[in-house]
């Protein structure tokens, strides 16, 4: 949510800080600012609501020269999206510039103060405040930005990542963070700021992750880190293991169709280096080993798709393994007093690793002495760095908005956990889970098959793009699958859409369906589990009598639901467990698709932003 970038060094600031903001506007795409200390000593701003082209149209013709500056890409919380509560905000004298990500909680109160000190806002923002507290502290104490901005740190509520610039010292910008992103880029000579590595991947692949409530200022030969006391702090640096190429389109007019037909190899390097030697492991397992042993109760918290990776996490890990398995939104989790102890696990899913709901979910846990593992796609992130281990899926960047390979990837990783917890409990043999991977070893394979599809799923998304809703319906694994379709379709197509437990039907939402209403059925297998596939043709049977375009997505070869499909999808026949990774494909497409059809960007739809850091 919001991203931001920062720059010092011997090249053009405003060029850097933009390209930077073209990288990370899908983390919100609002309005869009920078700031920089020009040459001649003055501090310049620009921002326009919208999206970075406005940006780029009020900057057409402007010269701003100077090395120093940064820039931010909003996704509102306080405040509506216009050009006046874009960001920079600067202080009344026009010498201190801050961006901001995050929500200050008790900004209501510091204002107040600031108003009754005679200050004037000129925004109707929480980040504002913080252009004021700090130039008030620098008058107070005629100290040093870093001084000023930790004093003022000291006093902030909430969550935040902080850039600020100070007009007579072009030298160096500060920056602080407290639960929410943001990480350094070290390159020769110049030092960068970024929400996250892409803001900067062009120029270096040196970084360093800061800690939780730090405060770091940047020069061009490098940085001091220090917490919100002034105590030195360490940074842990890292080399970033993509390259820009995975940043860009590579020739697709959006980024989520690259990433839908990135699944294939997200799904193999998420399973690869799981298993070694006849056994499963998990990446950095800071786990004591008899821990997995003793779980006897696990706990998913996750948001959005992760939520639905989640869901079929339950069916895996409760078969394989007979432990009971809860799945919760993260945000209910977090807010209930729900029973664990030492011996629950709760898996963590969050393909950024940001998503505030999700960290607070983790943080309660751990209160209560529950074991953490983290299912992240972010290295370093702050819910893997506050979970007791971490199992990274291997995805590479997502830049489309909607989450898709990073999905398929986080479902490849839950049945890994689930494989990790079998082979440690003893409640499967050594031979069946071998027999498992190797499925899942296949799954890459299978994907890249069902992409195949995705012409006829255009064809139809086409003839089904003007209904006035869809509805999306499964069993089992397939339930979870609807819900992501229907979630996809929401969020790209702007669509009304609902997904429902196919026997739960009659219970009510089976007086939705009316003449040509398109349906989505997610059929199980007939080999794998007859007994749910029989009860889905009797669903797809009173779905159909009623009128409805029933979509099946089915088994190669099911002729049955062939008999009762209007337009038949036909998937790779794959163990019941493993469908999902199949299944949800064409329902990615389909949302891509119809979204296109009605002229919409899938890449960054309404309202929406990759990373939600705020609650
Ligand atoms: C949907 C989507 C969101 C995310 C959710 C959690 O396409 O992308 O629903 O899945 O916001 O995000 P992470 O996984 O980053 O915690």
């Amino acid at each position: 949510m919001c991203g931001i970038v920062g720059y010092v060094g011997s090249r053009s600031a405003l060029d850097v800080v933009v390209e930077g903001l073209r990288r990370l506007e899908y983390r919100g795409y609002d309005s869009a600012g920078v700031a920089v200390i020009s040459e001649d000593g003055t501090l310049q701003t620009a921002k326009k609501a919208g999206r970075i082209e406005n940006l780029d149209r009020e900057l057409a013709g402007v010269t701003i020269t100077g090395q120093t500056g940064m820039g931010h890409t909003r996704w509102a919380t306080h405040g509506a999206p216009n050009d006046r509560n874009a960001h920079p905000h600067t202080d009344s004298f026009g010498r201190i510039a801050v961006v901001h990500n995050g929500i200050i909680e008790n900004y209501a109160e510091l204002q107040s103060e600031l108003e009754h000190r005679g200050v004037e806002f000129r925004s109707d923002t929480d980040s504002e405040t913080v252009a004021h507290l700090v130039a008030a502290e620098l008058a107070a104490s005629g100290g040093v930005l870093a001084d000023a901005v930790r004093a003022v740190c000291r006093r902030l509520q909430g969550a935040f990542t902080l850039v600020l610039l100070d007009r007579d010292h072009p030298e160096s910008i500060v920056a602080a963070r407290r639960s929410s992103p943001l990480v350094l880029g070290i390159g020769e000579g110049e030092t960068f700021l970024g929400s996250d590595v892409a803001a900067f991947i062009e120029f270096t692949k040196n970084a360093v992750e800061l800690g939780q409530d730090q405060v770091v200022e940047i020069r061009s030969d490098g940085y001091t880190l220090t917490d919100f006391y002034g105590a030195p702090a360490q940074g842990k640096h890292f080399t970033i293991d993509w390259d820009l190429q995975a940043a860009e389109k590579g020739g697709y007019d959006f980024f989520m169709l690259k990433e839908t037909q990135e699944q294939p190899s997200a799904v193999a390097d998420t399973l690869r280096s799981h298993f070694v030697n006849g056994q499963i492991t998990l990446d950095e397992q800071r786990l004591d080993p008899g821990v997995l042993r003793e779980v006897d109760k696990v706990f998913v918290v996750a948001c959005g798709s992760a939520y639905h990776a989640g869901l079929i996490a339950k069916h895996a890990i409760e078969h394989w393994t007979r432990i009971p398995v809860e799945v919760e939104y993260a945000s209910e989790f977090r807010y209930r007093d729900p029973v664990l102890d030492r011996q629950t696990l709760v898996v963590a899913i969050s393909q950024s690793g940001e998503t505030a709901d999700t960290l607070e979910a983790v943080r309660h846990a751990k209160d209560q002495r529950a074991t953490v593992l983290a299912i992240c796609n972010t290295n370093g992130a702050q819910i893997p760095r506050e979970s007791d281990a971490v199992l990274y899926t291997h995805a590479g960047p997502e830049i489309g908005v909607a989450a898709t390979k990073t999905f398929t990837s986080q479902v490849a990783a839950v049945l890994i956990v689930g494989l990790a917890l079998a082979q440690a409990r003893g409640t499967k043999y050594g031979d069946e889970i071998r027999a498992e991977f190797a499925n899942l070893q296949a799954m890459p394979a299978h994907i890249a098959k069902t992409l195949e599809l995705a012409d006829s799923v255009r064809t139809l998304a086409r003839e089904i793009a003007d209904s006035k809703a869809i509805l999306f319906v499964g069993r089992h694994v397939g339930y979870p699958v609807a819900l992501e379709g229907a979630l996809k379709l929401k969020e790209l197509a702007y669509m009304h859409a609902e997904a429902f437990a196919a026997g739960e039907l009659k219970h009510g939402p089976i007086a939705l369906i009316e003449q040509d209403l398109p349906v989505v059925v997610v059929m199980p297998s007939p080999v794998g589990r007859p007994v749910l596939h029989q009860k889905m043709l009797s669903n797809i049977a009173e779905i159909s009598a009623r009128g409805a375009r029933t979509i099946v997505i089915a088994t190669e070869g099911d002729e049955l639901a062939a008999k009762y499909a209007t337009n038949l999808i036909e998937v790779p026949a794959v163990p019941t467990l493993l469908s999902p990774l199949v299944t949800t494909i064409p329902l990615q497409v389909l949302a891509a698709e119809i979204a296109q059809a009605r002229g919409f960007d899938i890449d960054k739809p309404r309202n929406l932003a990759k990373s939600v850091t705020v609650e």
